[in-house]
């Protein structure tokens, strides 16, 4: 079985962040959403991977999976180019899949229980499509699988206006390679896409069986800020992890740290975890961070409040007031204006931002 691992999109709805680079880099707990994919993936088996590239950051997800053996397994790079839908992007991806079974992954897509149940059930039976769900409180937003008492599916609709459940198709799907002949037959959609949803819909029509499978434990699609925050703070909340960094006597440190080993809180800093702090960041006297936050590499923090927020990397804090579920983009610097003149806040900010002040 292979792995086809989706990085393509444009980002939008996670913008400025995403002006600089591909949404599937996005650290959560301190690791792009993308290598948690590749982590499922490989826990279940699959190793040779497919990765489809948009235009949008092609080189950034080259660089940081290079050919996959720093991650056990081993990639094969696919361009997609202009995004015209999941199943055109999984139609790109013919070749590379050949004769074989795969299992295609959002890869901004990110779950808390893993593939691997996906794949034993999938397999377990002659099944041309296996489809993970979970119950959505909006199921206008996405996918949706009508299915009957024994988990059959019996229909699927893409974002319907009146949904037949609230079973929502999550971003992790099985599929044999008869999915290839329902999508050279595709119509784009009302959104001028190829959904992946109408070619399972396809392989029903067709008299196919398509086993489907609730996925326990929590699943995000983290296409927005909103969406980065509460992934980070579930991956914090779920592994204790090392503390091999320097903590100072005279700092105050509880809950679960992950603390790199180049990073260093200080004396008279304070830290109530789940807390993650990468490399060369140093938290100084006088700052507290808070549960669910995670600190990228190459930040300083000064005398700061910081809670619930991601600063991605290579920022300094040194502003006395709160800063709390935020998320912030590289190269920040967030000082006081408290002895401003004339009094107020400078900003300089990029487009598509978002400040509470
Ligand atoms: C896509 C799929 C949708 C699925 C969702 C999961 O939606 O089209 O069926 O439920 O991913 O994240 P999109 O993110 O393109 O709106």
């Amino acid at each position: 079985m292979k792995g086809v691992l989706l990085s393509g999109g444009e980002g939008t709805r996670l913008r400025p962040i995403t002006h600089t680079g591909p949404k599937q880099l996005v650290p959560v707990a301190n690791k792009p959403v993308l290598q948690y994919a590749v982590e499922d993936l490989k826990e279940a088996g699959i190793t040779e991977i497919g990765v489809v590239l948009g235009n949008k950051g092609r080189e950034e997800v080259q660089e940081f999976l290079g050919d996959g053996s720093c991650f056990g397994v081993d990639v094969t790079y696919i361009v997609q180019g202009e995004p015209l839908g999941l199943a055109h992007a999984a139609g790109c991806a013919q070749e590379f899949v050949g004769e074989d079974d795969f299992v295609m992954y959002l890869g901004d897509n990110i779950l808390n229980s893993g593939i691997t149940d996906l794949v034993e059930s999938f397999r377990s039976g002659n099944y041309a499509a296996g489809i993970a769900l979970q119950e959505v409180d909006n199921p206008t937003a996405f996918g949706i699988a009508n299915v009957d008492d024994e988990g059959q599916v019996i229909q699927l609709v893409e974002k319907p206006d009146d949904p037949p459940s609230s079973l929502a198709l999550i971003g992790i799907y099985a599929f044999s390679p008869k999915v290839f002949d329902v999508i050279e037959n595709l119509e784009p959609s009302w959104r001028g896409e190829l959904e992946i949803t109408d070619a399972i819909q396809g392989l029903l029509d067709r008299g196919n069986a398509i086993d489907s499978h609730v996925v326990k434990g929590w699943w995000k699609d983290t296409g927005r800020p909103q969406d980065i925050l509460d992934a980070n703070r579930l991956v914090l909340q779920r592994h204790p992890r090392s503390t091999e960094g320097t903590v100072e006597d005279g700092a105050d440190v509880t809950g679960h740290l992950d603390l790199h080993e180049t990073a260093t809180i200080e004396a008279g800093a304070v830290v109530r975890g789940p807390v993650s702090i990468d490399a060369e960041t140093t938290i100084r006297s006088g700052t507290y961070i808070g549960p669910y936050t995670s600190i990228g590499p190459d930040c300083t923090v000064c005398n700061a409040h910081v809670e619930n927020t991601v600063l991605i990397g290579d920022t300094t804090v040194t502003s006395n007031g709160k800063i709390v579920d935020s998320l912030i983009g590289r190269g920040t610097t967030i000082g006081s204006a408290d002895d401003l003149l004339p009094e107020g806040r400078r900003l300089i900010v990029g487009e598509n931002s978002n400040l509470k002040l």
